[in-house]
């Protein structure tokens, strides 16, 4: 018997104590896990915490940008609030500007005196007007002023190499040519650093209807064509697949592998998987809330395969697998701006349930950006007019802060599992992983919308002297934060956790996602 079995073994004492104020009067189901900090996995690289921002409904204007005569509390014409809620979260890139949006943008018509910009429609998001004012300066001014990296969308669909080239030349050069001097005139002396550039968004799709075979070859094309001046490299990303769609995945990393750094997958969660009609962000009882983790957890599947499959061609993973579209997706409630949709607690679970996955697969998985940033889909936070309100996924990212640039741990959960109607899915998801002073973080969701849980964990390779953390849960499935009640989803001290020896226990409220920082 292991060390840590035993460990487990010799638990039971420990749990009758472990209790909590946290926990409810329901009986604790039983769970044990094993954690195995002396086998250090991969650094979870910090690009996992990406985030997206779209020009679409209020993703931009209204929810970043308002204008600097705005009467909105504002930084150079970013909303203040916004700016702050995202600086604590150490938000690591920013994709702009779409999505779907990115495949109809031209730069040119972004830059220069914000008066003289063009208006354009926004055939991608029900032909709103575009106004421009917020274009390569106030994205590229915003990310740093979040102290974001960037990573720019180029159009592959509707636009030509030659601006591709043009706009990265714009942004990342140091010498005296035409296109630098003329950022130079339009307020920007040094070059900016472009850390990522996509090649097309969903080439599939909305991105030009494309067979993979022509993607392919146009991803050659066009990369061939990216050489930023040394100093300043950008990293390459290719389209990959729609969700399941290995075949795609195949075509492109078989033909183009060598020249990418990332291969793109775009998954969304749909509580009932239908697109016609994807379910209520609110209105919802057990049943969806079962039904929308059973296609969050599709996730853990689609990124095996498509590893696998670019294990085949790319066996040092050299190219990343790059979820930089993911997160949440329900109907739109009637008038409200294009994806907009309220937050509740599941929408938290959902957000770490898929943090915990990248975790597992941090050594392919290297970025992901959720959708959305503010206001769209899945946000981080919703605004209106000049209020602001922080969502339950906000809480999470701030919670699994620690996990950025940490090294994952390999976790074993044996857990019962959550049954609703057909449903059966595990009732445990874990990640852990130890940051560089040698704290083990420990992030535990309970699925289970009634039922506490008791997690026995060994822990082999770690001495803890303390354990602490912090839960969110909320008193129902479908809990909001909304601007006049912002704080029913908000994370609160966990005393629901114990040392033990060889490891700890802690009871899970029902509903929850619990962090636990074990300090050596
Ligand atoms: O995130 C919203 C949209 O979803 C993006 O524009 C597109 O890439 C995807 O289909």
């Amino acid at each position: 018997m292991t060390v840590w079995r035993k460990a487990l073994a010799g638990m039971g004492a420990a749990l009758a104590m472990a209790g909590g104020a946290a926990v409810a009067a329901e009986p604790a189901a039983r769970a044990t896990i094993e954690i195995r900090a002396d086998a250090p996995g991969p650094v979870i690289d910090p690009e996992i915490y990406g985030q997206f921002a779209e020009h679409l409904g209020g993703g931009i204007y209204g929810g970043v940008w308002v204008g600097e005569d705005s009467k909105i509390p504002n930084i150079r014409g970013y909303r203040r609030d916004v700016v702050e809620a995202l600086k604590a979260l150490h938000v690591p890139l920013v994709r702009w500007p779409g999505g779907c949006y990115a495949e109809e943008y031209h730069w040119r018509e972004g830059i220069g005196p914000r008066a003289a910009r063009k208006v354009r429609v926004n055939n991608s998001w029900g032909g709103t007007e575009e106004s421009n004012q917020f274009g390569t300066h106030e994205f590229m001014d915003f990310a740093e002023l979040i102290g974001a990296k960037a990573y720019i969308n180029a159009n592959l669909g509707a636009g030509t190499p030659q601006e591709m080239v043009d706009w990265i030349e714009y942004m990342t050069s140091s010498s005296r040519s035409a296109l630098a001097q003329e950022r130079r005139a339009n307020g920007r002396d040094k070059p900016w650093s472009v850390d990522w550039i996509a090649i097309g968004n969903e080439s599939w799709g909305c991105g030009g209807t494309m067979r993979s075979e022509y993607y392919a070859d146009l991803y050659r094309q066009w990369s061939t064509f990216v050489r930023p001046p040394g100093d300043r490299p950008v990293r390459k990303l290719a389209v990959g697949p729609s969700g399941d769609d290995y075949a795609w995945t195949e075509t492109v990393m078989k033909s183009a592998g060598k020249m990418m750094d990332a291969l793109s997958l775009h998954y969304y969660t749909l509580p009932t998987g239908d697109w016609a009609k994807k379910g209520d962000a609110v209105a919802f009882g057990e049943a969806e809330w079962a039904a929308t983790f059973k296609q969050t957890l599709k996730m853990e599947e689609l990124v095996t395969r498509h590893s696998a499959i670019m294990d085949k061609y790319d066996p040092d993973k050299k190219v990343a697998l790059a979820v930089d579209e993911w997160g949440t997706w329900y109907d739109t409630a009637p008038g409200a701006p294009a994806l907009n949709q309220q937050n509740s607690l599941r929408d938290a679970l959902v957000a770490a349930i898929n943090l915990n996955i990248f975790h597992a697969h941090a050594d392919r998985v290297r970025m992901t950006n959720i959708a959305q940033m503010v206001n769209v889909l899945q946000a981080m936070v919703l605004t209106d007019g000049d209020k602001m309100v922080l969502t339950p996924t906000y809480h999470v990212y701030a919670l699994y802060r620690p996990f950025q640039g940490a090294t994952a741990e390999p976790i074993k959960v044996t857990a019962p599992d959550y049954r609703q109607g057909e449903v059966t899915l595990p009732g445990v998801h874990a990640s852990a992983a130890r940051d560089k002073a040698g704290v083990l973080h420990v992030a535990l969701v309970n699925l289970d919308p009634k039922q506490p849980v008791t997690v026995s964990a060994a822990v082999a390779g770690l001495a803890a002297r303390k354990v602490s953390g912090q839960v969110l849960t909320a008193p129902a499935i479908n809990s909001i934060n909304t601007f006049q009640t912002p704080h029913v989803v908000e994370p609160k001290a966990f005393d629901g956790a114990r040392l033990a020896s060889g490891g700890f226990t802690a009871t899970l409220p029902s509903r929850s996602v619990v962090v636990l920082d074990l300090v050596p």
